[in-house]
């Protein structure tokens, strides 16, 4: 990627992952969608994260990504559904809004969960609005090129910035024959390359690509504008994104091919509880530092009226 100019993303605002919220993010602006177009301009590689709720809000906005996605894998890692097919609005909806209260400066996509938005536009921006008004995110995603490409044109036509997704998508998964990559056959490969310019043209602000062959994936980056965050489909796209419960190690599900792993706080966490546990069972905890007191002159008035109503 370049070496040229730099732009101001969230990533190289002076975050200062590690460190309590640095005072300096009080001066950040928050990512929007001609910044991001301008670092794809710029060859400036775009981060994105999913996120869930507040905690996992407030680690992105450290960390200094880009994008925050409120992804319905959330029906997975968070909720313990087996896909991410039953998950509903309200449900995404309340994670959407915890995420919205933990976050400033990245820009904050929600996915519309299945079955939301691909009876009719009427109700795919009904359902986006709702993300927008209740949970207050800047952008939607949804999944798919054939009729949620007219779905897109809705959205956006009613002010509503979209993100697309093309290659795997799991709402869909089934009847792409599983979890598995898109686009390893010629016939396959057009139809992603089909859907993403679809999406492109119908006004999609950027658009996902999920495990596709690298060499799919060079092919389209040629003939789009919008910037390509990928996740399994190589180096070429303007950014990537990965699973918050992925790259941290928390989820224990199974976990795909692409997934990095830079941390493994699930490990930390059955430690941490586990040692909680113990301390309680030999009774080390709490200790006289985790207890409150009371002014010894107080104390004696209150022995001393238990005493006289015996
Ligand atoms: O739901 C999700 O987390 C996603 C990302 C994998 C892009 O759609």
């Amino acid at each position: 990627m370049s070496a040229g100019p730099k732009i101001a993303t969230a990533g190289n605002r002076s975050k200062n992952p590690g460190s309590l919220p640095n005072p300096s993010l009080a001066q950040d602006k928050p990512v929007t969608l001609s910044s991001l177009a301008e670092m794809k301009a710029l060859g400036e590689p775009i981060a994105m994260v999913t996120a869930n709720d507040y905690p996992s809000a407030g680690v992105a906005e450290e960390a200094g990504v880009d994008i925050v996605l409120v992804g319905d894998s959330a029906a997975m890692t968070v909720l313990g559904y087996p896909s991410t097919v039953p998950v509903s609005v309200e449900e995404m909806l309340m994670l959407a809004a915890a995420v919205r209260r933990g976050l400033r400066t990245p820009l904050l996509v929600g996915d519309l969960p299945f079955g939301s938005y691909e009876v009719s536009d009427e109700q795919a921006v009904a359902t986006a609005q709702r993300f927008v008004k209740e949970a207050g995110c800047d952008a939607v995603k949804l999944e798919r090129g054939g009729s949620s490409v007219e779905r897109a044109r809705a959205i956006v036509a009613a002010g509503i910035p979209v993100m697309g997704h093309v290659g795997l998508t799991p709402q869909t998964a089934t009847a792409l024959g599983g979890y598995r990559s898109q686009g390893r056959t010629a016939d396959r490969a057009l139809e992603v390359v089909q859907d993403a310019l679809a999406l492109e043209a119908a006004g999609c602000f950027s658009i996902v690509f999920e495990a596709i062959p690298s060499d799919v994936t060079d092919v389209v980056m040629r003939q789009l504008d919008v910037p390509v965050i990928g996740i399994g489909a190589g180096p070429a796209t303007d950014g990537q994104v990965l699973v918050f419960h992925d790259l941290l190690g928390i989820y224990d599900g199974h976990a795909a091919r692409f997934v990095k792993r830079y941390a493994n706080v699930r490990e930390q966490m059955v430690a941490g509880v586990h040692a909680f546990a113990e301390d309680v069972r030999a009774r080390r905890y709490p200790e006289p530092e985790h207890g409150y007191t009371m002014a010894p002159d107080e104390r004696e008035r209150l022995h001393q009226v238990l005493e006289n109503r015996n």
